[in-house]
């Protein structure tokens, strides 16, 4: 560990994580200051000690398509709002305050990367200074702020972005429900909410295939302080083939995971995840999204790891849209857990498909 005593831009150390039994941490450098095999073999990259900052929040994510016509009809079917759109970009809203979750850039079909939002542009400074990072700087987009722009193991953009405009949120009415102990939720009423899209509330969470698992898992760790929550292994404990984190706010509960990332053959976005209003809205916008022809992946089902009950889509270039509601959330007194990959079949709705497995966008 005295290495990481010496790296002058971590801000926060973190306590590891035991759960997964694993080799034993040699003296483990942040991943950007990882300049060799050796650095990589000593590395027990589950236990990330320290790092550069720790994000509080996801952003948006950033793709690439050929018609922004078809962009915004897809995600305005799968209920998001458009926050602005100009010659060559969408921005997408959902019904909480952040000015866009989504952003879609005119071209070729693409995944560009994530951003997730910094505490204080203090952290973007702190990011500013590692290897491969771009300046702090003013972001010439609607929504504006200021964000760094950094480069995954994987070659997808990563921005950092700090002082996003905040719009006033979106009502959403939603009726009570008479379930469990108190039938009287909702008195003299009527459950009666309208047919249409699901109502986008934010984005959740983001999911990736690595070739190279333990650097990308790492780098995102050290860069970012994600911290574990489950681990999958396939046949024996050492081969981990997937890793969900969460983000790491102390005491404050989050999403059981922010980031998960799978151990594949090819780089690339598995999807991209955002909370619906509730289990009804999903089911609504599910019909909605049949309704409209769109593809669909995987769903509706309820997961194990992390508890949501999920819906999967996919855009009109096969990018993965998530619909969840109801997520664990933890705060960062929890433990990671490790499972096998027989045993996390979730309580109702069927396995997962192969083609939702293996799908990854460039
Ligand atoms: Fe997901």
């Amino acid at each position: 560990m005295g290495l990481l005593r010496g790296a002058d831009q971590g801000s926060m150390r973190q306590s590891g994580r035991v759960a997964a039994g694993g080799v034993g941490a040699g003296g483990l450098k942040p991943a950007w200051r990882r300049n060799n095999a050796s650095d990589l073999l000593n590395t027990d990259f589950r236990e990330v000690l320290m790092s550069v900052i720790k994000a509080v929040d996801l952003a948006y994510g950033r793709l690439r398509s050929p018609d922004l016509d078809k962009q915004e009809e897809f995600l305005t079917a799968f209920g998001m709002v458009r926050a602005d759109r100009t010659k060559t970009a969408l921005y997408m809203r959902g019904t909480d305050s952040p000015h866009h979750i989504h952003v879609t850039e005119l071209g070729a079909p693409k995944y560009v990367g994530i951003a997730l939002h910094a505490g204080s542009l203090e952290d973007l400074e702190k990011l500013a200074r590692t290897p491969g990072a771009s300046p702090v700087e003013s972001i010439d987009e609607p929504g504006g702020g200021k964000r760094v722009r950094l480069t995954d193991p994987d070659g997808f953009q990563v921005e950092i972005v700090h002082g996003m405009a905040q719009l006033p949120k979106i009502a959403v009415a939603r009726p009570a429900v008479n379930i469990g102990e108190d039938k009287t939720r909702r008195r003299n009423a009527l459950y009666r909410v309208e047919r249409g899209p699901s109502h986008v509330k934010r984005i959740g969470h983001f999911v990736v295939h690595s070739p190279q698992f333990e650097k990308t898992l790492g780098w995102y760790r050290d860069m970012l302080g994600f911290r574990c929550s489950d681990e999958v292994y396939a046949d024996k404990k050492e081969n981990l083939v997937g890793s969900f984190n969460r983000l790491d706010r102390g005491d404050d509960y989050v999403d059981h995971h922010v980031f998960f990332c799978i151990r594949s053959d090819k780089a690339g976005l598995n999807h991209l995840s955002y909370e619906a209003a509730d289990m009804d809205d999903i089911m609504i916008g599910h019909e909605h999204l049949v309704e409209k022809g769109y593809e669909h992946f995987w769903g509706i089902g309820r997961h194990s790891l992390g508890s949501q009950v999920f819906d999967y889509w996919g855009d009109p270039w096969g990018r993965v849209h998530e619909h969840w509601a109801d997520t664990d959330v933890l705060n960062a007194s929890v433990p990671a857990n490790l499972w096998g990959r027989g045993e996390i079949g979730g309580p109702w709705g069927e396995a997962p498909p192969e083609r939702f497995m293996h799908h990854a966008t460039p």
